[in-house]
Formats: structure tokens, sequence, C-alpha cells
């Protein structure tokens, strides 16, 4: 039987680091709140001109030198991100034509928090398939985008100017501080390989996606619904800034994450004991340690680094894949789980054996 098996991984983050105390520089918040509500200490920004597809490139390469993969050999890429160099075309093309890969199918895809599972699905479906037998697959985000601060409260904020926000700023920048404190950028991709008759790989997937509440996580503005798609009028009343009901999300949140991983352990026998770890999407420490509870999970089990990068959605799976591969906290044989929840909603599960 040919399993897709993920044979190396890589990483990049970008290099402004900023911490919690530097936002409330620009934003009416603190470190105490941001910290007690979610967990998050930093994260790093790109300098202006880098996009996600930058961010993909450098962390494929890593992915390539640790699997010992020519580019050549990639057949697939997929490419999973909500926050793309442009409107069109998807970044997987930009991201192709920087490493200099052959002219491979690429595909984009736009299922935010849980994108790297449904890429990781698209990927293991086209192995199994024996349409693709490497596959490049990354989750890469630009966040700074969305951050709604001027130019002159960017530089403030990095202690590259001395003007402080305006009145008038500071309650622009505070009317989205429960969303903008949360997010940061980062890029992570994975080499998926066809082997054959191993006991490694890609075992299964529990996917869904349910779009009734979709307006409880969406971008309001910039889109096709509107004619023409972006105007004056739009910026100036924030419909290009995500609008989030967190607790709203926070709830339907621990409530999926937990029951799609006990489905999926449950359709194969398994139990959270058989795990020796569960990457979760990182969105909110809260989150996390509330499903680690109801999931009965050592801490050992369970590996954070939100506090670190702040939430990089489709980058958050393959960030902390990275990082257990490289620390040498995974050996040969050990099953891992993966669950996500994002924007649309969309949820899921993946399981893996290292
Ligand atoms: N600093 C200081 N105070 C703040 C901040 C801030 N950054 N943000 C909000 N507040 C204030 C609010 O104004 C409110 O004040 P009030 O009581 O005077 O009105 C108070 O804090 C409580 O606000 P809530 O929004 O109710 O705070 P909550 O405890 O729900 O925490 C949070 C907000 C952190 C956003 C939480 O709800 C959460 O993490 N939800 C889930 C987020 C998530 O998972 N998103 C999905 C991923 S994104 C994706 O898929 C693309």
């Amino acid at each position: 039987m040919t399993r897709a098996v993920i044979v190396g991984s890589g990483a990049e983050v970008p290099p402004v680091k900023v911490d919690n105390h530097a936002l409330a520089r620009i934003i009416d918040t603190s470190d105490e709140w941001i910290r007690e509500r979610s967990g998050v200490e930093s994260r790093f920004f790109v300098e202006p001109g880098t996009a996600t597809s930058d961010l993909g490139v450098a962390a494929a390469r890593r992915a390539l030198e640790a699997a010992g993969t020519a580019p050549d050999e990639i057949d697939l890429v997929v490419f999973a991100t909500m926050t793309p160099d442009h409107f069109f075309p998807g970044a997987g093309a930009l991201l192709q034509t920087k490493l200099g890969l052959r002219t491979v199918p690429c595909i984009d895809l736009r299922q935010q928090c849980v994108g790297f599972l449904y890429g990781l699905q698209v990927a293991d479906a086209h192995v199994r398939a024996g349409l693709a037998r490497c596959v490049l697959l990354v989750g890469a985000e630009v966040h700074s985008g969305f951050m709604p601060w001027s130019a002159s409260n960017w530089d403030y904020l990095l202690g590259r100017g001395d003007t402080p926000p305006t009145p008038d700023e500071l309650a622009w920048n505070s009317r989205f501080r429960h969303l903008t404190v949360l997010f940061g950028d980062a890029g992570a991709a994975v080499i998926v390989k066809a082997v054959e008759g191993d006991e490694r790989g890609v075992l299964a997937h529990e996917l869904h996606t349910d779009g009734r509440d979709y307006e409880k996580l969406y971008v309001p503005g910039t889109g096709f619904k509107q004619r023409p798609y972006v105007d004056p009028a739009q910026i100036a009343r924030g419909d290009h800034i995500p609008v989030m009901d967190g607790r709203f999300v926070f709830k339907m949140a621990t409530t999926q994450m937990i029951e799609v991983a006990q489905t999926l352990l449950r359709r194969h026998g398994l139990t959270q004991g058989d795990l020796k770890m569960v990457l979760m999407h990182q969105a909110n420490k809260r989150i996390n340690e509330y499903c680690q509870k109801a999931l009965g999970l050592r801490d050992e089990q369970v590996l954070h680094n939100i506090e670190r990068y702040g939430n990089t959605t489709a980058a958050t799976i393959p960030l902390l894949w990275d990082e257990c591969a490289r620390s040498g906290r995974f050996e040969p044989g050990d099953l891992v789980l993966l669950v996500a929840f994002g924007a649309g909603m969309s949820w899921g599960a993946s399981l893996v054996r290292v």
C-alpha cells in the first residue's frame, strides 16, 4: 500500500519581534490582558515588501533540505493561506516560480486556520491515487497587512519614530484590539512523499465545514459581493479588517476540536494514551488548555508556541511539527494527532504516524 509520509519540514519566522508591551504603545491594551486572555507574549512581523509567498519559499527551502529532496522532485504544490500576496493568482504559482520548480500543478487553499489539515488531506489523496509522489505543502501568513495602523504608528511601535498615535488613531487602533493582538506572521512547510509498504504516514482525516455562522469570523468588505470590490468607503468603515465574535469562536472551537479528536480516535480504536503528541492550532492558549483537559492529555503530549508567535493561522501546525522534528521530540513510529478550528467555520483532525 502507498502511504503519504512527511519526510521533512522547515519554517520561516520573520525578523521583527513585537512584544505585548510594544503593542501597548499604539493600542489601548496591556501585556497582562493579552497574556491572561490568550497566552500570547510576542509575535513576529515581516518588513514591508515581504509577502506570504516569500515566507513560504524560505520555509520550503528548509523543508527540502531536511528531506534531502531536490526541487525537481516536487510534482505538486499545495499552498494554504488566507493572506495571499495578491487577490489572484494564488501564492502557489508565485512560490513555484521563485523556487524554480517544474511547471507542476499548484493548488491554493482558503481554509484559514484549518488550511494545513485540508492541504494534508489533498496531498494524501493525490499520493494514494498515484497522482503525485512528492508534494510540497505550505502554510504561511502575512497578517501584518490586516493591522489597521498608520505608517507612523508602525514606526512608533517598532521604536523607529518618535511620533505617538493621535487620540483618533489610538481610538481606531483600539477598536480592533481584541483581534489584532492575537496574530503574527510566519510560514512553514512539509514535504510529503509516497512510500510503499510503510507503517509510517498519514493514516486518517476527519474534516468539517459549517458555513451557517461564517459572519462570526470574516472580512466584511473587499470582496466581490461589493461593486467595486474595494473602495475608500469600505476602508473608512474598517470593512477590510476581520470581524470576530471572540466568545462565539472560543465556544465553537472548544466544542468541535474536542469532538473531532474523539471521533477520529474512536474510529481507529485508539485512546489518548496511544498518542505521542497532539498538535493543536494556536489561536488561544486557553482554548487549547480546555481541549487538553477535556481530552485527558498529559502536559508532555501537548506543545504550545502561541506565546512566542501568536496565531499564525495556516502556519501554526506545520510550525509546531517542525519544532518537534528539529528538537528530537518525534521518534519513528510515534502517533501524532493534528487538530484545528477556524473561520468558515471549518475544523478537523488528522492522524499521522511519524
Ligand atoms: N486589550 C485590553 N482589553 C481588551 C482587549 C485588548 N486587546 N480586547 C478586548 N478587550 C476588552 C473588551 O473591550 C471588553 O471590555 P468591556 O468588558 O469593558 O466591554 C473586555 O476586554 C472583554 O472582551 P471580550 O472580547 O469579551 O474578551 P474575551 O474574554 O472573550 O477574550 C478573545 C477575547 C481573546 C478574542 C477570546 O474571545 C478568544 O480568543 N476567542 C477565540 C479567538 C479565535 O480562536 N479565533 C479563531 C482563529 S482566527 C482564524 O481562524 C482566522
